[in-house]
């Protein structure tokens, strides 16, 4: 795992609550937990990449906790997953940790263009490309 995810999410990856995200199937091979860390790790490759300045604690943890909606989407609320599941990640995730406003905004707005209203902040807009490049992935079987 890069160091950086560790660095500024560790009491995230820590929690035991969090763990329970390795139960619920993602896509494929991948369980919510893997998909989280895939897709920060996704995000500081693209930061760094681009050089670009962001705030790289808060873009960590909103990746963590992006999709921290504690159910199997194959199993239950299948029909509006994909409107529904940010704003119950949101919730889950202020009642268990302290989010700051970027980190509710990366929440909130990760599935745009679902989410109509456009992100408002960079770290954001990274985890909406980062999210859609992982799923892909394993959807393809590549992770
Ligand atoms: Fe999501
Ligand atoms: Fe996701």
């Amino acid at each position: 795992m890069n160091s950086e995810i560790e660095k500024y999410g560790n009491d995230i990856l820590q929690d035991a609550e969090y763990n329970t995200l390795r139960n619920f199937v993602q896509h494929k091979h991948s369980n919510t937990y893997k998909h989280c860390v895939s897709v920060a790790d996704k995000c500081i490759r693209i930061a760094d990449r681009l050089h670009l300045k962001i705030d790289k604690s808060t873009m960590v943890r909103g990746s963590l906790l992006h999709d921290y909606y504690l159910y199997d989407w194959h199993i239950e609320r299948t029909h509006f997953h994909g409107f529904t599941h940010p704003k119950l990640a949101l919730e889950n995730a202020g009642r268990r940790f302290t989010l700051n406003k970027r980190e509710r905004e990366i929440i909130k707005k990760h599935m745009w263009p679902l989410t109509v209203i456009p992100p408002l902040c960079l770290e954001a807009w990274i985890i909406v490309l980062a999210d859609k490049i992982v799923t892909v992935n394993e959807v393809l079987g590549r992770i």
